[in-house]
């Protein structure tokens, strides 16, 4: 296994259990810092292993490889929330510190228990059911109303995971693999929101939280496209009730490092702004993407000096707007080509690849570009990710 080599002046190793792209945006602030990354790859060319040249190849599931991982590194952070909890409470019992600790991370593993979590510090979600049978379906249905939407507990990311259905029929796939696996699906009341947005915080060991302005963010097909920031004529009261609700979240949890709460901007009965939480991740998070350019301390680097318990940077924006597009991969499998155009095109675009093969739908990166006029930046960052996914051609 590679020893990773640690900078001269005391500085730290952080190691990060995955290889995405969340990973390898870490690379960029910790080289400026002098922080040594290591990275527990899934294959030698995992996007973060191109960038980081500690990158052994190893398994999140495999114990004893995220052990050893583990040994070279003084704090362990993740890319992504599948490490199972064993692998995470060994590594605890190893003496390792880990953050977010397993007992804050198990809220962003599994639905089931962020829901019943939230319910019980009174935040405002969907209604919601475990189902384990066909029954349990119908009557979930019956009561709130078809259609519903049904999520695996475990494991989903970018709308895989999740599905809408109009009856238990639509779910006889689903409810055998739960049974199978005894962890039952997370029924959810369809949620008529008027738009999607998330707050997003980091958190220290200490206690310390900054949080950056509230974003609207944009889905389609179940994967995030756009970004927002700061969300567009948001209700300043709704804005420091979701602020609120997600520091509480942060503290009861205990939650250390960036936390991203997705929520659902929805109307209440008075017809006055309210919200509902959709989840929960404990990773930085694509809501947080336009923060790299977009404010005084990003999310990746604001990640690091949280897991770390440095103090944390100022999250103020820089400019009154930043627009995210996410550049989703498209037919075209050469990418490079496309940068004459795009940066000739607009020199104020940010550009962000991760150095992933081109699948269709795949997160592959992500644009920037902050500025006054919002209409103006949003026809800018649709535009350089089109050209870049190969969906426009001038
Ligand atoms: N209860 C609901 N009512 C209406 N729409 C929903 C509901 N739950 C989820 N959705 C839609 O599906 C999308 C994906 O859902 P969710 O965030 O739970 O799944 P995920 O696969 O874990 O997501 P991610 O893309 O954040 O990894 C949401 O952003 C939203 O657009
Ligand atoms: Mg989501």
């Amino acid at each position: 296994m590679t020893t990773p080599r640690r900078a001269p002046g005391g500085f730290p190793v952080v190691g990060i259990v995955g290889g995405g792209q969340l990973a390898r945006m870490c690379a960029g602030p910790a080289a400026e810092l002098g922080i040594t990354l290591s990275v527990l790859a899934e294959a030698p060319d995992a996007a973060a292993a191109l960038v980081v040249p500690s990158a052994p190849v190893g398994e999140h599931t495999d114990l004893e490889a995220v052990r050893r991982f583990a040994a070279a590194c003084d704090v362990v952070t993740f890319d992504h929330e599948h490490v199972p909890q064993d692998v995470l409470a060994a590594l605890v019992a190893d003496g390792v510190a880990v953050h977010p600790t397993p007992e804050a991370l198990r809220h962003a593993q599994d639905k089931l228990a962020m829901r019943a979590r939230l319910g019980a510090l009174g935040v405002p979600c969907p209604r919601w059911v475990r189902a384990d049978t066909a029954a349990d379906v119908t009557a979930f249905g019956e009561a709130v109303g078809w259609p519903v939407v049904a999520k695996t507990p475990v494991g989903g990311y970018d709308g895989k995971g999740v599905r809408v259905v109009a009856s238990a029929g639509e779910l006889d796939d689903w409810l055998e693999r739960a049974a199978m696996a005894g962890t039952g699906l997370l029924l959810e009341e369809r949620v008529p929101f008027r738009r999607e947005l998330a707050v997003l915080l980091a958190r220290s060991p200490s206690g310390q939280a900054a949080v950056w302005p509230v974003v609207e963010t944009v889905q389609t097909d179940g994967i995030c496209t756009e970004v927002l920031a700061p969300a567009p004529a948001l209700d300043p009261d709704l804005g420091s009730r979701a602020v609120a609700a997600a520091l509480r979240v942060a503290g009861e949890l205990g939650v250390t490092g960036v936390l991203a709460v997705e929520l659902f901007e929805t109307v209440d009965a008075d017809g006055a702004p309210a919200f509902v939480v959709n989840e929960l991740a404990m990773r930085p998070h694509n809501s947080g993407h336009w923060s790299m350019d977009g404010a005084v301390t990003g999310q990746f680097e604001q990640h690091l000096r949280a897991v770390l318990d440095l103090p944390l940077g100022s999250p103020s924006p820089h400019a009154p707007w930043t627009v995210m597009a996410n550049v989703l991969g498209g037919d075209y499998p050469e990418l490079y080509p496309a940068y004459r155009h795009v940066m000739a095109r607009d020199p104020g675009v940010k550009v962000h690849l991760y150095g992933k093969g081109v699948r269709p739908g795949r997160k592959i990166g992500h644009v920037n570009v902050s500025g006054a006029d919002l209409a103006d930046l949003r026809e800018r960052a649709g535009h350089a990710a089109d050209y870049l996914r190969g969906v426009v051609t001038e």
